[in-house]
């Protein structure tokens, strides 16, 4: 790993478990989320968030043991954001980034001292150097990527470039792969993808890089 080290978090984030978190707030939060899909459909996606086994094949591509600033594209409302803040250690960065308000005060409540960032993920470059952070080394995307304007694609493609550390990693959950397959390629030097059955609807996981035969790094 590459990018700057140093923690921007004062202190590791945690999960926070209140009373009402589990299994009612749990609940609570995935009503919102369907709502979310009902009311914006093609911005949120899915009608659930990712399964178990969809976060364990994100995650498997991540080097915990190693330093690294890992950047969260649509963290939603945290199951992927949940596994990395329970694996993170004092030598990663770790950002989650989303633009509903809504899912961020999700976020907000369920994890303590968790850098947040309520924005456009394809227009993070200035925020992400406000923290002082313009390397990552994993970007690990939730976004719907294939439904975003042309434009924004762009600005996501253009910050890509620039802030994936040489042997970084874009690390995609998808529920339309062969949608996807023909942007990544033209994107990236590297494409490998995953399918994930136990989801709903299955999908699957891209790990691309801007390197060719990345995949002996992943995890
Ligand atoms: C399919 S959901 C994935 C949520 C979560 N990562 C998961 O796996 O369950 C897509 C998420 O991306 C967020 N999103 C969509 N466009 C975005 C944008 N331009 N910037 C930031 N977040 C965005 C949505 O609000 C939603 O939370």
């Amino acid at each position: 790993m590459s990018s700057d080290s140093g923690n921007i978090n004062v202190a590791k984030p945690s999960i926070v478990v209140s009373g009402f978190e589990e299994p009612r707030g749990r609940i609570a939060d995935r009503a919102l989320f369907l709502k979310k899909f009902l009311a914006k459909g093609r911005v949120i996606s899915s009608a659930i968030p990712s399964s178990r086994a969809m976060v364990k094949s994100v995650l498997k591509h991540v080097d915990f043991s190693r330093p690294a600033t890992i950047v969260e594209l649509g963290a939603g409302i945290g199951p992927v954001t949940a596994e990395i803040v329970e694996r993170i250690g004092p030598h990663h960065r770790f950002v989650a980034v989303e633009n509903d308000p809504d899912f961020c005060a999700v976020l907000r409540r369920r994890f303590s001292g968790l850098s947040i960032l309520q924005a456009d993920a394809t227009r993070i470059a200035e925020p992400l150097a406000g923290l002082g952070i313009r390397q990552v080394d994993y970007v690990l995307s939730g976004l719907p990527t294939s439904n975003l304007p042309l434009r924004a694609l762009a600005r996501l493609r253009q910050w890509l470039r620039t802030a994936l550390t040489p042997d970084g990693l874009f690390i995609q959950i998808t529920v339309a792969p062969l949608l996807y397959r023909g942007l990544y390629k033209r994107m990236f030097e590297s494409v490998n993808y995953r399918m994930v059955w136990w989801n709903l609807p299955p999908g699957g996981v891209y790990e691309c890089s801007m390197r060719t035969g990345q995949n002996g790094r992943s995890a």
